[in-house]
């Protein structure tokens, strides 16, 4: 039932701050990650040396940024991987390697087989980020973590995607208190994530102003998004999804590499999706904007009002509440979302079901 909603794609994102809260549901408590959500055997989180994470299209976008975290909370080696790849090539597996999918379905016959070779490599344990209760990769992992999104009928992924980070997130921090993480920033991150469904439902008041944007979207062939850090697997989620739904072709790079080819693709036809971090990496976003500007690109900018952008000429800005950095990427998502869902309304595509694509691939 899409309820108020002209399709099930929009009905799931606005679902986000419900579901995202069904996930953090009684896995953090005021100030903690609980580890009893992984079930009884939780060790892993004490003996765990290396991170492989292996998974398909949006999914493996979240492992993605779970790299970010874990390395940058936890300080423990993460290795991110696409399904495809993992499951037909002789892999390294260090020592005390935890292995760790992400599929919203479960039954992808890619993340499967990983699986199952995964199981044959002496890994110290599986674990399953999921959304499926029932399906086969959460029967066939020795642990699993529930996204609890409730049923996604878009063809295209959102509210499990974001379910995944809140579940990545969670198991990161889980990993770094045992790695010695400080109380204090334990409490501080469990603190931030408990506002997120709140931090959500603010970056959606911008869906009205994103639908005005979408318009200028309607007759481009091309889009180049460009991230940095953890921002930059979020370009990659929203390239997908620009093509996804809309059939625009979109391609994501960290915005450091422009200069190292895609800069040559910048001229007055190409819009240019920048999803900009309140960090360190500000500044040097500001002059990789510029470099585009200066080629005629059009910039298309999302970004919290203290980066100053919405004050710069030639940038078409778009409001993402301020949230603590750590929760960026899930944030971010939010508006890239809405605007790949119009520009596939204008457009005139089938939203829930675009063109050659199935809910989950099954086959090879
Ligand atoms: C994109 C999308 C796909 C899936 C991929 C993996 O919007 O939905 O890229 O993410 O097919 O599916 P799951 O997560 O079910 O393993």
């Amino acid at each position: 039932d899409k309820g108020e909603f002209r399709h099930y794609m929009m009905k799931e994102i606005y679902e986000q701050p419900k579901v995202i809260n069904a996930c953090l549901e009684g896995r953090i408590s005021e100030n903690k990650v609980l580890t009893s959500c992984f079930g009884a055997d939780s060790d892993f989180l004490k003996e765990v040396e290396n991170v492989h994470i292996v998974a398909c299209g949006t999914s493996y976008h979240a492992g993605l940024v779970a790299k970010y975290w874990i390395e940058d909370l936890a300080g423990v080696p993460c290795a991110v991987e696409v399904a495809s790849e993992y499951r037909y090539r002789n892999v390294a597996v260090p020592k005390n390697t935890l292995f760790l999918t992400l599929s919203q379905s479960g039954e992808t016959a890619d993340t499967l087989a990983a699986l199952r070779k995964a199981k044959e490599q002496g890994y110290l344990t599986t674990l399953a980020i999921c959304n499926v209760p029932s399906s086969t990769l959460v029967r066939e992992s020795a642990l699993t973590l529930l996204t609890n999104a409730g049923a996604e009928i878009g063809v295209a992924s959102t509210k499990a995607f974001t379910t995944q980070l809140t579940a990545l997130l969670i198991t990161s921090v889980a990993i770094a208190v045992e790695k010695g993480l400080s109380a204090e920033k334990e409490s501080a991150l469990v603190q931030a994530m408990r506002s997120l469904p709140a931090y959500v439902n603010a970056a959606l008041l911008q869906d009205e102003h994103i639908q005005k944007v979408s318009d200028r979207f309607a007759n481009k062939q091309h889009a180049l998004f460009l991230g940095r850090g953890a921002m930059y697997p979020i370009a990659l989620e929203g390239a997908l999804k620009l093509k996804e739904i809309s059939y625009i072709h979109a391609e994501a790079y960290p915005a450091g590499e422009l200069k190292h080819g895609p800069l040559a693709l910048v001229d007055e036809n190409m819009p240019i999706i920048t999803m900009v971090p309140h960090n360190d990496m500000l500044d040097k976003l500001k002059s990789n904007m510029q470099e585009v500007a200066a080629r005629g690109g059009e910039l298309y900018v999302f970004a919290d009002r203290s980066t100053n952008l919405h004050n710069e000429d030639n940038i078409i800005f778009t409001e993402v509440p301020k949230v603590e950095e750590i929760l960026e990427p899930i944030v971010h998502t939010i508006p890239l979302q809405l605007l790949s869902y119009h520009v596939a309304v204008v457009k005139g595509t089938d939203v829930d079901q675009p063109r050659n694509l199935a809910k989950s691939v099954t086959v090879e």
